[in-house]
């Protein structure tokens, strides 16, 4: 990946780090915009490869020396296929990009455990560390994080599960040095409805005037769940498709659950299920296992999307056997948490909600992305 930088920067010439906040990009899916965020992304994309340089060079003018900085790095399980990706982007770009020292950088494993991930943020408060990069287990407890971080003098730069609206405004009016940043879910969702109606029947493959699908959710306290769930289908009824659930059920974003619901589902609904639609790709690949092992053949008789892009996931679009996906973009997302942690230690005003789009992933641009996160 350190050799791929070249390749790193080009693909956030399309995605570009945008910063912007949440009012900035919310309205996109509802206003039909989404689409149009590539295009959008592509015109801002020169900045995106000076970001980095430029948190640093700022730390080193305010004599803040990213050298000596410690940082307290959580995420909630290291077994998530997505956020070990991230995590390792993480901690290349501090250390390779920023300056950061690498024994400096403490990463722990919250094992998805609320309880546990508390403790470790109160040992990174003992042991004095200058600024957190925070993946809560539950975003619910943001609150009674950001106070025991504030109460510290430590700032706090959360990432991929966002805190609720409220939490978030509390930091700008009590004036709280803690952030987010994330991609907003409601635009991967409609991404996925997207790449069901571009296929020849959209999504109807018996024809019987509705999509029936089975939909495979993440953690449901998690904003990313709630909205791919909403928006994939919205997407399709926007777009006037009838649609019919036959089974939502949560997979926790976990391939071997992704597998076992859509085995179940597929012995239960059989023939009717015409689109299964996976909140994740880990969960969409577990999914494939089982349809294959029905005998069901992706773009013929059923369709499965996800979101991430994971390789094996996009390797699958190149084969023909994955409808769609989308990029999660995790060097956009990894790379603006490091640089709002740098602006945190150099004392910058920071934006409470920062954004970085999605990447719609089918067989017209799937290789091109290969390419890139290989
Ligand atoms: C990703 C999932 C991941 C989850 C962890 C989501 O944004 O799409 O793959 O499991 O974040 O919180």
């Amino acid at each position: 990946m350190k050799k791929n930088l070249k390749k790193v920067l080009a693909l956030l010439m399309c995605t570009t780090v945008v910063l912007t906040t949440a009012m900035g990009c919310g309205g996109s899916s509802d206003d039909g915009a989404a689409s149009d965020a590539g295009d959008t992304a592509t015109e801002e994309a020169g900045e995106a490869d000076d970001a980095g340089d430029a948190a640093a060079d700022a730390a080193e003018t305010a004599g803040v020396d990213i050298k000596d900085a410690k940082v307290g790095i959580s995420i909630y399980q290291f077994s998530d296929n997505f956020m070990t990706l991230y995590r390792t982007e993480l901690v290349r770009y501090m250390v390779d990009e920023l300056g950061f020292t690498e024994g400096n950088i403490t990463v722990q494993d919250g094992k998805n455990d609320q309880a546990e991930q508390t403790n470790q943020i109160n040992n990174f408060i003992t042991s004095g560390v200058d600024v957190m990069i925070l993946n809560l287990v539950q975003s619910s407890s943001a609150p009674q994080v950001t106070d025991m971080c504030n109460d510290a003098g430590i700032p706090v730069v959360y990432i991929n599960r966002q805190p609720d609206e409220t939490e978030s405004d509390r930091w700008v009016s009590e004036g709280i040095k803690a952030t987010y940043i994330g991609a907003d879910a409601r635009q991967s969702g409609t991404y996925q409805g997207e790449e069901i109606l571009e296929t020849e029947n959209k999504g109807d493959i018996n024809g019987d005037g509705k999509v029936s699908y089975i939909m495979v959710q993440g953690d449901p306290e998690n904003i990313d769940a709630q909205y791919r769930t909403e928006y994939s289908i919205k997407a399709l009824e926007d777009a006037g498709m009838e649609t019919e659930e036959l089974l939502l059920q949560r997979g926790d974003w976990d391939q071997v659950k992704g597998q076992q619901i859509t085995q179940d589902a597929l012995t239960q609904f059989g023939e009717q299920i015409e689109v299964v639609f996976c909140n994740n790709d880990a969960m969409a690949l577990g999914a494939l296992q089982a349809i294959q092992a029905a005998g069901r053949t992706i773009g013929e008789d059923i369709y499965l999307v996800g979101v991430d892009a994971l390789t094996d996931a996009v390797q699958n679009i190149v084969d023909g056997k994955f409808t769609g996906t989308v990029f999660n973009d995790y060097f956009g997302q990894a790379q603006g948490a490091a640089d709002l942690a740098v602006k945190f230690l150099n004392g910058e005003e920071v934006e409470p909600i920062n954004m970085v789009d999605y990447i719609k992933v089918t067989t017209e641009n799937a290789n091109e992305i290969l390419e890139k996160i290989k």
